[in-house]
């Protein structure tokens, strides 16, 4: 049986990381979507409810499950007794970053071995910082999330600071 972690902040989740999933669930026998807790930037959402949208978003995919962890990403790994991690590429930029993440992590737990896949062009240019930078500017946010996803990030900005009115 093919276990896979797919980690990351999703803070908040955006349908480029949907895509990752969806392709992912097809391709395993089970997908534990691994939330990171404590994230050195201060996140949007706090853990408990990224983990909620995950789950709300990705009910129709029975072999999917979300679940948050703490600490080293190859521990939880281990803990799950998942076989692979998988990360998406959206271009060329993210690979330092992925490729030093990969290796460090083969270093640390050489049985865990990492596997890419490459971002649906469509959403090549994506990342959860610039569709929050999008919506703290009120600008229309539903190309990029699911639409319960926006309403969240729509509500939690709306709830919490209002954009220089100078
Ligand atoms: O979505 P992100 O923020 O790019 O995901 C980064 C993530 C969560 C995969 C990475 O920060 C991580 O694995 N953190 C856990 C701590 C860890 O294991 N660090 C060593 C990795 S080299």
């Amino acid at each position: 049986m093919a276990v896979a972690v797919y980690p990351g902040s999703f803070d908040p989740v955006t349908l480029g990381h949907m895509d990752i999933i969806e392709r992912t669930a097809k391709m395993m026998d089970r997908v534990i979507i691994g939330v990171l807790k404590n994230n050195s930037k201060t996140p949007l959402f706090s853990v408990e409810e990224r983990v909620k949208m995950l789950e709300s978003i990705t009910a129709h995919l029975s072999n999917v499950e979300v679940q948050s962890f703490d600490g080293l990403l190859v521990d939880f790994v281990h803990q799950k007794h998942a076989d692979v991690i998988v990360r998406g590429l959206r271009a060329i930029t993210d690979f330092e970053y992925e490729l030093q993440m990969a290796q460090t992590n083969r270093v640390i737990a050489p049985d865990v071995d990492t596997i890419f896949l490459t971002t649906n062009l469509k959403y090549s240019y994506l990342s959860s910082s610039i569709v929050k930078e999008i919506a703290y500017y009120r600008g229309d946010i539903g190309e990029f999330l699911h639409p319960e996803v926006a309403e969240q990030v729509r509500r939690k900005l709306n709830a919490s600071v209002q954009p220089d009115a100078g």
